[in-house]
């Protein structure tokens, strides 16, 4: 249902916003009711860190995370950007291997890549899922290792992909950093490929401050992961006695514990998500032809949703002005959430750090629409934290009406007014700071 909101002057042509300042979101991250007897323990025990290895809570926390996502084994790490990179090595990816990589994802997913010694690979996204093209993708004889990106709250199509793996000897790195808790055609995150890899930094469904988890079923790459994150040593159980030169990428104890109250409000904050998503794809679906929802994905059995991602279609207006607008009227909201990552500023390697990519020009060498259309014209980003209630929802369905009923005022305005919105990543934070 949408209010009667569609006549008032916009926010940011001096109009009253829909969503005053004074009226925050809840606010982002929440704690769990046992967390502080939990981290009172870890403080008084003085046992901190992440050895012994797997210490107690760290030891709990991955069994469980394991469980509910169908998967063997779980091992704790630092982040999400090296939980990848562990995982490429223990899957066998060598100095060299090429490995794919969705173009439209957080650039730590190439980064990880690069830090493995191996080279990324960037193949376009699918432009109803936002998440890899598995038939854009093109098998060479160096290709070695593929890492879907399940994006935002769509999964890749597993389906063609393991078979494209299987047909190629490819081994599958699934990067869950967006979808804690989702399941697709009744099989977890994370569960599907050899490996899973996923982030507790800050923003995510699930977070510690920071802190990863890398999942598998294979009893191999197990070892192997202990080994890369326990400094070298042998796994609990040794049974392939292989070594490899492993850091230190344990997990402590703080953040272990803070985890498990993570886990144990997964469900009841992902049922509040998907019940407010169901709202804003119903209003979307009806509000005109400016903007609509992602199409449903009708493998998902479990809905992740990490933030709530819809389509503006530009038709004289930009989509950073349409979410300048939008952010006016009290909605937070992201565009340039993503770059398409080999044209990204924060994405500037250079051979001298990694000679595997040194006849690369990344910039040049590279042309994926979708990301692009995605990335600079189309795709809106709304975070979780405003899709917990109804009344909140409501309030995002009617700023969302109220500027796309408005494009016309929008069309004659100053796009300078997009300010900040339009500004490249690598600027934002800096400039993010000086006026908030
Ligand atoms: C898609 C994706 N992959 C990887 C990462 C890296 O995780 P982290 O920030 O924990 O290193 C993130 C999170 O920022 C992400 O969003």
């Amino acid at each position: 249902m949408v209010s009667s909101t569609s006549q008032q002057k916009l926010a940011l042509l001096g109009g009253a916003p829909v969503r005053p300042k004074s009226k925050a979101f809840p606010k982002w991250p929440f704690a769990g009711p046992k967390d502080a007897a939990r981290l009172q323990t870890v403080l008084e025990s003085g046992n901190w860190g992440g050895y012994p290895f797997p210490n107690r809570f760290a030891s709990e926390f991955q069994k469980a995370f394991a469980e509910y996502h169908g998967a063997k084994y779980a091992v704790c790490v630092t982040n999400g950007t090296s939980a990848i990179t562990i995982a490429l090595k223990a899957a066998g990816v060598q100095p060299g291997d090429e490995v794919i990589v969705p173009a439209y994802t957080w650039d730590g997913t190439a980064t990880a890549v690069l830090d493995a010694g191996a080279v990324p690979v960037f193949v376009d996204v699918d432009p109803d899922t936002y998440c890899l093209d598995v038939a854009k993708i093109k098998v060479g004889p160096k290709t070695r290792a593929v890492v879907p990106v399940h994006l935002a709250m769509r999964f890749t199509d597993m389906t063609a992909l393991r078979a494209l793996a299987r047909q190629h000897g490819l081994v599958i790195i699934e990067d869950c950093a967006h979808v804690h808790g989702g399941e697709y055609l009744g099989e977890g995150a994370g569960s599907m490929g050899d490996l899973g890899t996923f982030s507790f930094q800050s923003s995510k469904l699930m977070t510690a401050g920071e802190g990863g988890i890398i999942l598998t079923s294979r009893e191999d790459c197990y070892e192997l992961v202990q080994t890369l994150v326990n400094c070298g040593r042998a796994s609990e159980t040794d049974v392939y006695g292989k070594r490899l030169a492993g850091g230190n990428y344990r997990m402590t104890e703080f953040q272990a514990a803070i985890l498990i109250g993570q886990l144990e409000m997964l469900p009841e904050l992902a049922d509040k998500r998907v019940a407010q998503a169901a709202m804003l794809d119903a209003a979307l679906a009806g509000m005109g032809a400016a903007v609509s929802p992602l199409p449903p994905q009708r493998e998902i059995t479990r809905q992740p949703i990490y933030n709530y991602v819809f389509r503006f279609h530009e038709d004289g207006v930009s989509r950073d002005l349409f979410c300048a607008a939008l952010e006016a009227e009290g909605i937070p909201c992201d565009g340039r959430f993503y770059e398409p990552v080999y044209r990204s500023d924060l994405f500037q390697p250079t051979a001298q750090e990694f000679p595997q990519i040194q006849h690369i020009n990344y910039r040049k060498d590279y042309d994926c629409p979708v990301s692009v259309r995605a990335a600079y014209h189309e795709s809106v980003w709304l975070p979780q934290f405003e899709l917990l209630n109804a009344p909140d929802t409501q309030d995002v369905i009617d700023a969302i009406h109220k500027v796309s009923s408005n494009v016309e005022a929008l069309r004659r305005c100053d796009a300078s007014l997009a300010g900040i919105k339009a500004l490249s990543r690598a600027e934002r934070p800096r400039i993010e700071k000086k006026n908030y």
